[in-house]
């Protein structure tokens, strides 16, 4: 039995305590030499996720009153572990480290001010909730970190880039004066690298309550001479990557809904326009979003039964991005270059040519993707739908 099952079982259990809207974050660390006093002793003996629920709610409940949640947990096969449950990280590593937190914990953190990518009234939705971003250190996703962390959610910033990460994390959590983000390194293609990352999550915060499974690749080519190679690592980030984060959190998700059979969540996947409407010469990149669609149809299906609701968001482009405004290598560069766009002589060009195709006249930014999120996770009436975002420029039939 390992921490990684043991922690999200304890969060469930202790959700569950803290009633409606109650956040709690568990936290775990090897068994100090000197035990602390408040430590609730727990054995659990075998291998059996059934059996390690019933040991911990019933240690959960054998604490004295206004004792902190914090237990000395003797793993079949795994050692012995102390775990802290508390309504926000810094106050369950306070625990785990043997220091005193009031039993009820700190209230959870209201949204901060400076939140660039929120809309005003929504970002309560996730304060004090538990996130991931996968690709979260550049565009997109570190808007959407920047957003969910200024909200007062806990975010993990997952990153092929890992440096990246660290860096976008390191600052949101000096901003914030908190722990705001915390990073992991993670290849969505890779379903050892996807398993590690999310026990690390696991053993570290005890859940996650909201997945945005955000990393993406864009590698436009033609039908006609579109190497194989390209075409694959596209589809294996866009498309496979989606089905590994979603798979390894969904299993997180559902193990810390046991003690808490109310607790909803929420995958999000960023989809595209082009996962509404084909794109030219753009094929591989389109087919990995029209099936990112499938999977959320069908992953919706599914994990209804453990309160997952499962929605992609289809973003118009985003013009003021890296993958449109990077000087070197961005599409506007590339399609200057290539003569793309008829006439175009200039970078100026080439983006009025894009904003003329949206009927709202600009590009998608950071805010518009996070109202969606903050629509998505706070609408309790809908899964497997796909929400374009896109000023217009595609709509639904
Ligand atoms: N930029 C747009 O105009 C636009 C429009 C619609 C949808 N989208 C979608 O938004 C998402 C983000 O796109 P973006 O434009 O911000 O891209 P970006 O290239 O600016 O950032 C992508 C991030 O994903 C990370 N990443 C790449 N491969 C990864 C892997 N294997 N594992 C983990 N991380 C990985 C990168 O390191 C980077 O930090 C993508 O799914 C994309 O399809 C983008």
């Amino acid at each position: 039995m390992t921490v990684s099952v043991v922690a999200p079982l304890l969060r469930g259990i202790a959700l569950a305590a803290a009633g409606p809207g109650g956040s709690v974050v568990v936290a775990s660390a090897p068994l100090p030499p000197v035990l602390p006093a408040d430590a609730v002793r727990i054995d659990i003996a075998d291998d059996d996720e059934a059996a390690a629920f019933t040991a911990l709610r019933a240690a959960y409940s054998r604490r004295a009153a206004g004792a902190p949640a914090l237990f000395a947990a003797n793993l079949a096969g795994a050692g012995e572990f102390l775990l802290a449950a508390a309504s926000d990280i810094d106050a369950a590593r306070v625990l785990v480290a043997g220091g005193a937190v009031p039993s009820a914990g700190r209230a959870p953190a209201p949204a901060e001010a400076d939140s660039k990518g929120s809309a005003a009234g929504r970002d309560r939705v996730v304060s004090g909730r538990i996130a991931l971003v996968t690709g979260g250190a550049q565009g997109f996703g570190e808007e959407i970190a920047r957003g969910l962390a200024a909200s007062g959610a806990l975010v993990w910033v997952a990153d092929i880039n890992g440096d990246g990460a660290r860096r976008l994390a390191a600052e949101l959590t000096a901003k914030a004066g908190r722990t705001a983000a915390i990073a992991v390194a993670m290849d969505v293609t890779s379903e050892e690298s996807v398993a590690d990352a999310i026990s690390e999550i696991a053993r570290t915060t005890g859940g996650l309550d909201l997945v945005v499974s955000n990393a993406g690749v864009l590698k436009a080519g033609s039908v006609l001479d579109q190497e194989l190679g390209a075409f694959d690592s596209v589809t294996r980030v866009n498309y496979t990557g989606f089905f590994l984060v979603a798979k390894h959190a969904a299993n997180l998700m559902r193990r810390q809904r046991l003690g808490h059979p109310g607790h909803r969540t929420d995958i999000v996947q960023i989809n595209s326009k082009s996962g509404l409407a084909g794109s030219n010469r753009n094929g591989a990149y389109a087919g990995s979003k029209f099936g990112g669609i499938g999977l959320v149809q069908s992953f919706a299906l599914e994990l209804v039964e453990y309160g997952i609701k499962v929605n992609a968001i289809c973003p118009g482009n985003f013009l003021d991005g890296p993958l449109w405004s990077d000087q070197e290598k961005g599409l506007f560069v590339q399609y200057l270059r290539t003569g793309k766009v008829p006439g175009a002589k200039t970078i100026a060009d080439v983006r009025a040519f894009y904003e003329a195709k949206v009927p709202m006249g600009r590009g998608c930014e950071g805010p518009d993707v996070m109202r969606a999120i903050y629509y998505l996770v706070e609408q309790e009436y809908e899964t497997g739908q796909a929400l374009p975002v896109t000023g217009g420029q595609v709509m639904l039939t």
